[in-house]
């Protein structure tokens, strides 16, 4: 069974949940290591998905003035397309709410942007743009909160 859990950037499985997101978001890329993620913003909230122990999914929900981000989303390669992005997402947008914040927004890699429409995020850029570390086209994405 998998857990989701809202951890502080020093609880132990953050080191895994880096080792995660290096495998999983740079390391196929030919991106050279660097473990600085910036895990220690006040901003940042880590959601961790957990399995027998280990780390199998992460994102991070970044909470600050007003409008809420989410970054990092990676999920274990041999877990992929099992539901556990998809619930990493909707628990993170779920905080979100619960801090007032409205609406979410975040940076897609454009190969995953099928992935974020499904779970009600819109493209609001018209074209897709170089960002982060590896330089892949991303699009900006937003779900508003339905009243
Ligand atoms: C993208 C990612 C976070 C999705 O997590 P996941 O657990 O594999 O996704 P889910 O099982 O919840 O997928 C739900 C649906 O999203 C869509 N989807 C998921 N991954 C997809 C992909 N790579 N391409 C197209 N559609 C995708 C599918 O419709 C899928 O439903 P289906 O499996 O029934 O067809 C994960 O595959 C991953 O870590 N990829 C590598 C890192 C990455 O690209 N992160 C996003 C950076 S912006």
């Amino acid at each position: 069974m998998i857990e989701y859990r809202w951890v502080t950037h020093d609880a132990p499985c953050m080191q895994e949940a880096t080792d995660l997101r290096f495998e999983v978001l740079m390391a196929p890329f030919g991106v050279t290591r660097d473990d600085n993620w910036g895990d220690t913003d006040p901003h940042s909230h880590h959601l961790v998905a957990v399995e027998y122990g280990h780390v199998v999914g992460y994102a991070r929900l970044i909470a600050d003035s007003g409008a809420a981000q989410i970054r990092q989303v990676a999920v274990a390669f041999e877990r992929q397309r099992e539901g556990i992005g998809s619930a990493l997402l909707e628990e993170s947008v779920r905080k979100a709410h619960e801090l007032g914040l409205d609406p979410v927004f975040l940076n897609s890699r454009v190969h995953a942007e099928e992935f974020y429409r499904r779970l009600g995020f819109t493209t609001v850029t018209a074209e897709p743009f170089p960002y982060g570390r590896t330089g892949m086209l991303h699009v900006r994405m937003e779900a508003r909160r339905q009243h």
